[in-house]
């Protein structure tokens, strides 16, 4: 009977190898399912099959092969958990692979609008006159003849018009303001000293559109009245208000000027932000920038407003929103700022 035992062990060891090969290639839980009733099945599985010869077999024999039977069975048990837990987990991470999500994708950013760039100058410099104690009040776009001119000491035939082209509304009485500076009169019309404003808004010129100059564009007039008021003050007030716009290392310049409402009127320059007043292109080499107008109020315009010149003093300025913003964003074309151009004001 030995011959008989060698051919069963035989039998058990061909069999081990077969279930593991087969195992090893198994991908679904289907098969995986087969291959453990097939081998390990208790009614028909191989194992059981060869069991079934052990009656037949001596009393020396039974425990041998019992034995191997065991072991072939226990061995291809923790086979099939251990199978059984590496299916589980592919499908597992297929699973996690279907809904996979990269977190290092920048996220869908929501596109938020923003103002104007000549609205945030205007808001910036408001602001800082605004810190410096001045109200903010606006007026009428359309003016008439007194404000504009005749009440800023501007008569009809003052040599003073012919620098300001204007559209007329009613030739000689209504017009489009050519500038900010009616707002000096409606103001000290309406409150008495000290007086502390600053006047945003647009203005309007019949004259020639080029890449510097506009038919309408904006201006912010500023108007101080007191008892007290030098021309140190204007000059503190203007460096200031050039230090905080342009760079705190600005220094300001004044150059005698003519204004029919100021006097002494003076044109006001910074140095250059862009060279430190080296000299470059957009100061023309000259290393400073004219950014404003402006003066003592002239007594003429106090009297105009029933102010007495012997208590009240104070000064004026007035300056171009389009031209502080150009030298602001190096911008060296006025007319963007009216195109609407998106792919312009989004640079802003
Ligand atoms: N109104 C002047 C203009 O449009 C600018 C100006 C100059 C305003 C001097 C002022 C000033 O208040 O004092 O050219």
């Amino acid at each position: 009977m030995i011959e008989q035992l060698d051919v069963l062990l035989q039998q058990l060891d061909d069999l081990r190898a077969r279930a593991i090969a087969e195992l090893e290639a198994i991908t679904t839980k289907a098969a995986l399912d087969e291959w453990d009733t097939r081998y390990l099945g208790r009614s028909r599985g191989e194992l059981k099959n060869i069991s079934a010869v052990m009656p037949k077999l001596t009393k020396e024999e039974r425990p041998v092969v019992g034995q191997k039977i065991n072991t072939v069975k226990a061995e291809l048990e923790q086979r099939l958990v251990a199978k059984r837990e590496s299916l589980q987990q592919r499908e597992l991470l297929a699973a996690l692979e279907k809904e996979r999500l990269d977190v290092t994708l920048p996220g869908r950013t929501q596109a938020i609008g923003h103002m104007h760039p000549l609205s945030r100058i205007t808001l910036e410099i408001t602001q800082i006159f605004m810190r410096m104690g001045f109200q903010v009040v606006q007026g009428p776009e359309v003016e008439t003849d007194y404000y504009n001119f005749q009440a800023l000491n501007i008569p009809a035939d003052h040599p003073a018009r012919d620098m300001q082209d204007t559209f007329w509304v009613v030739p000689g009485e209504i017009l489009l303001r050519t500038q900010t500076s009616p707002m000096q009169i409606r103001t000290m019309e309406q409150t008495r000293p000290p007086v502390r404003v600053v006047v945003p808004g647009k203005v309007f010129r019949y004259e020639a559109v080029d890449a510097s100059h506009e038919a309408m564009f904006h201006q912010i007039e500023g108007l101080l009245i007191d008892e007290h008021c030098t021309m140190a003050d204007l000059k503190g007030c203007l460096e200031r208000f050039a230090q905080e716009m342009f760079g705190e290392d600005r220094r300001v310049r004044f150059r005698g000027s003519y204004f029919p409402f100021t006097e002494p009127s003076a044109e006001v320059d910074i140095d250059c932000p862009f060279c430190a007043g080296e000299g470059c292109r957009t100061c023309k080499y000259t290393g400073w920038l004219e950014i404003l107008g402006s003066g003592m109020v002239d007594p003429r315009v106090l009297r105009q407003v029933g102010y007495d010149p012997a208590k009240y003093r104070g000064f004026a300025f007035g300056m171009g929103v389009e031209r502080v913003a150009m030298l602001k964003y190096g911008v060296n074309e006025i007319r963007l700022f009216s195109g609407n151009d998106l792919r312009f004001l989004r640079q802003f």
